[in-house]
């Protein structure tokens, strides 16, 4: 009968510990530093040498540098250093750069994979985000993961939330970013 009793206080200890462990996880999935940035991305097209934020650097042999490859774009590497503001105001006031590099991987359908940094150079913000991973752009928003951080962002890790916010042919796109650390230091 005692062991009866031990056994089920036991096992209530068990149940206590076991929901405060569950408690405890579902706070540590709630972000700890959230910010929202947009980037502009104006890319050269043989006519805007001075405005352009970003170059074709490597296309396939099938394509050129000016203009990018048909009909997917497939084997295009472009190197950006795009301004960052807070609105989505290409002449608002830049918080930092975003710098890096995407490149263009579907054969057969759009896709891209980005390589990149946003460093951010301001009263609000100083130091870097570094994020790498596969941009679906033809879907709504997609999740590009933050790998890294330095300055205010040190080890920082998390998720970026990309929305296209505009675009215009070939030549300007907008990005929304909606960054969500879930480590902090
Ligand atoms: C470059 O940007 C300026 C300021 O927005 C604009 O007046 C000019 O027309 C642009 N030039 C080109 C080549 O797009
Ligand atoms: C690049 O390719 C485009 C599209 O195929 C073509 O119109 C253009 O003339 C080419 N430019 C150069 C510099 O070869
Ligand atoms: C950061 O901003 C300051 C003040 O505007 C400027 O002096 C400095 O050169 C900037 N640093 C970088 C890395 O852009
Ligand atoms: C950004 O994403 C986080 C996490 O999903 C969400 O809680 C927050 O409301 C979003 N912020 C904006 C301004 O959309």
């Amino acid at each position: 009968m005692g062991s009866t009793k031990l056994i089920s206080l036991l096992f209530c200890l068990l149940l206590v510990i076991s929901t405060s462990a569950a408690t405890q996880k579902k706070i540590s999935r709630e972000p700890c530093k959230t910010l929202v940035v947009y980037f502009h991305d104006i890319l050269y097209n043989g006519q805007n040498a001075e405005n352009a934020t970003s170059a074709i650097v490597a296309a396939p042999a099938w394509g050129n540098e000016t203009i990018l490859a048909e009909p997917t774009h497939f084997g295009d590497i472009i190197v950006f250093d795009d301004p960052i503001t807070l609105d989505n105001n290409l002449h608002s006031t830049p918080v930092g750069r975003a710098q890096g590099l995407y490149l263009y991987d579907g054969k057969h359908t759009f896709n891209t994979w980005f390589g990149f940094s946003f460093t951010f150079n301001s009263t609000g913000h100083k130091g870097s985000i570094t994020l790498a991973g596969a941009d679906p752009f033809l879907e709504k928003t997609r999740d590009i993961p933050v790998i890294g951080g330095t300055g205010d962002f040190f080890m920082a890790r998390g998720i970026a939330n990309f929305m296209t916010d505009a675009f215009e042919g070939e030549v300007y796109f907008r990005v929304r970013v909606n960054i969500s650390l879930y480590e902090c230091w």
